[in-house]
């Protein structure tokens, strides 16, 4: 078979061998790269439409306890300026973010001990009481199943965990020995066994993944089956010990995304703030190759420059209403329209976007 209709035998049957994906992943092309984005972008539209669902993410913290050897905020980075944001910040947040009509809050930081249970569950029941039409997201990393149970309790919906390598020997490279990929994967089926909405993901391009790691997370993704799958290019930071490891490239993630898309025809995919750290349009590519999510910053102004998990991170200037604007005008510029609307994962028995309420075009928030 060539690499076409390998790509026409994962649309028809959204499942491929390790090595088929192999070596669909190994042969990327423009011409093989437009052939995936037609597709992948018809069975998007099938699904979703030209409707673009926002996630406002609120980076509340960025102290964390572990060390993995890409990120900016780990803890052996000295230059990291930490801070952390009260209660009280965050329901501003959440208050500002409303009313530019934004109906899910991402609430998202490092794995830091000061937020104890107690105080993340009174802060998502708090986000629960003021605005019950919102879906509260929460991506503070590895905890224990009994600490998951109290956050779903409390009114959390869903929960970001990126599983960043399927393959445990490469997990091992890009972390310190304390962590694990067999425990990452505990708690992504702890989570989904409570009942939240789901999302793992990876880094495309980080420093030695392999063609064949990439299917691997393939075929992870196939057999969890997430509601929302998050990738984004490896981006060095240069406070980190990957400081002179390659960047992830934007063929090869727009290539993993238009792939994702047909592996799971009803998945959110967010094309993620790194993709458009690497490239102007980054994230406007990332729609055509078949996401339909985007997250726009809601942090503090005064914040966001410390939230630096990766060098020249993208949107760390602008006020919440300047970032929401800029990415609906740029989404309006390739014919998608931002909704207003918690934008649940549509399951394959009920993907008819006509019978999906409460969703309402929010033109009149676009200038
Ligand atoms: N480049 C790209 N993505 C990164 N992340 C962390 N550090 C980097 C980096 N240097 C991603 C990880 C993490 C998410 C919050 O950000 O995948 O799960
Ligand atoms: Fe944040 Fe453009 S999306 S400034």
């Amino acid at each position: 078979m060539n690499m076409f209709e390998l790509i026409d035998k994962l649309e028809m049957e959204h499942v491929l061998s390790g090595d088929e994906y192999c070596a669909l992943i190994g042969s990327v092309t423009p011409e093989l790269s437009e052939y995936l984005f037609e597709k992948s972008r018809r069975i998007r539209h099938q699904i979703y439409g030209h409707d673009i669902f926002v996630r406002g993410l609120i980076e509340f913290t960025n102290y964390c306890k572990n060390d993995c050897y890409y990120c900016g905020i780990r803890r052996s980075n000295k230059n990291a300026q930490r801070y952390r944001l009260q209660k009280d910040d965050i329901l501003m947040c959440c208050e500002q973010g409303y009313g530019l009509g934004f109906r899910t809050f991402v609430l998202q930081g490092g794995e830091d001990p000061y937020f104890t249970d107690e105080r993340i569950t009174d802060i998502v029941s708090s986000i629960k009481r003021l605005y019950p039409d919102c879906a509260v997201t929460l991506s503070i990393g590895e905890k224990s199943r009994e600490s998951y149970e109290a956050f779903f309790a409390a009114g959390a919906d869903r929960y970001l965990l990126r599983h960043e390598t399927a393959n445990d020997k490469h997990y091992k490279k890009l972390h310190p020995p304390e962590l694990s990929l067999q425990h990452r994967k505990d708690c992504l089926h702890d989570l989904k066994d409570i009942g939240f909405q789901v999302g793992c993901g990876f880094m495309v391009g980080s420093p030695y993944q392999t063609v064949q790691n990439l299917a691997e997370d393939m075929l992870f993704i196939k057999e969890l089956q997430p509601h929302m799958v998050g990738i984004g290019p490896f981006i060095a930071h240069s406070d980190s010990p990957f400081n002179n490891e390659r960047n992830g490239t934007l063929e090869l993630t727009l290539f993993m995304l238009g792939l994702i898309r047909l592996t799971l025809p009803e998945v959110l995919l967010p094309s993620t703030t790194a993709l458009g750290t690497i490239h102007p349009r980054g994230r406007e590519k990332g729609i055509l190759a078949g996401a339909n999510v985007v997250m726009p910053n809601l942090s503090p102004v005064s914040v966001r420059k410390k939230y630096m998990l990766y060098d020249n991170k993208i949107c760390t200037g602008e006020e919440s209403a300047q970032c929401k604007d800029c990415l609906a005008n740029r989404m309006k510029s390739i014919g998608y329209n931002i909704v207003v609307d918690r934008g649940d994962w549509r399951s394959p028995e009920n993907n008819n976007i006509g019978i999906i309420p409460g969703k309402e075009e929010i033109n009149e928030l676009r200038s």
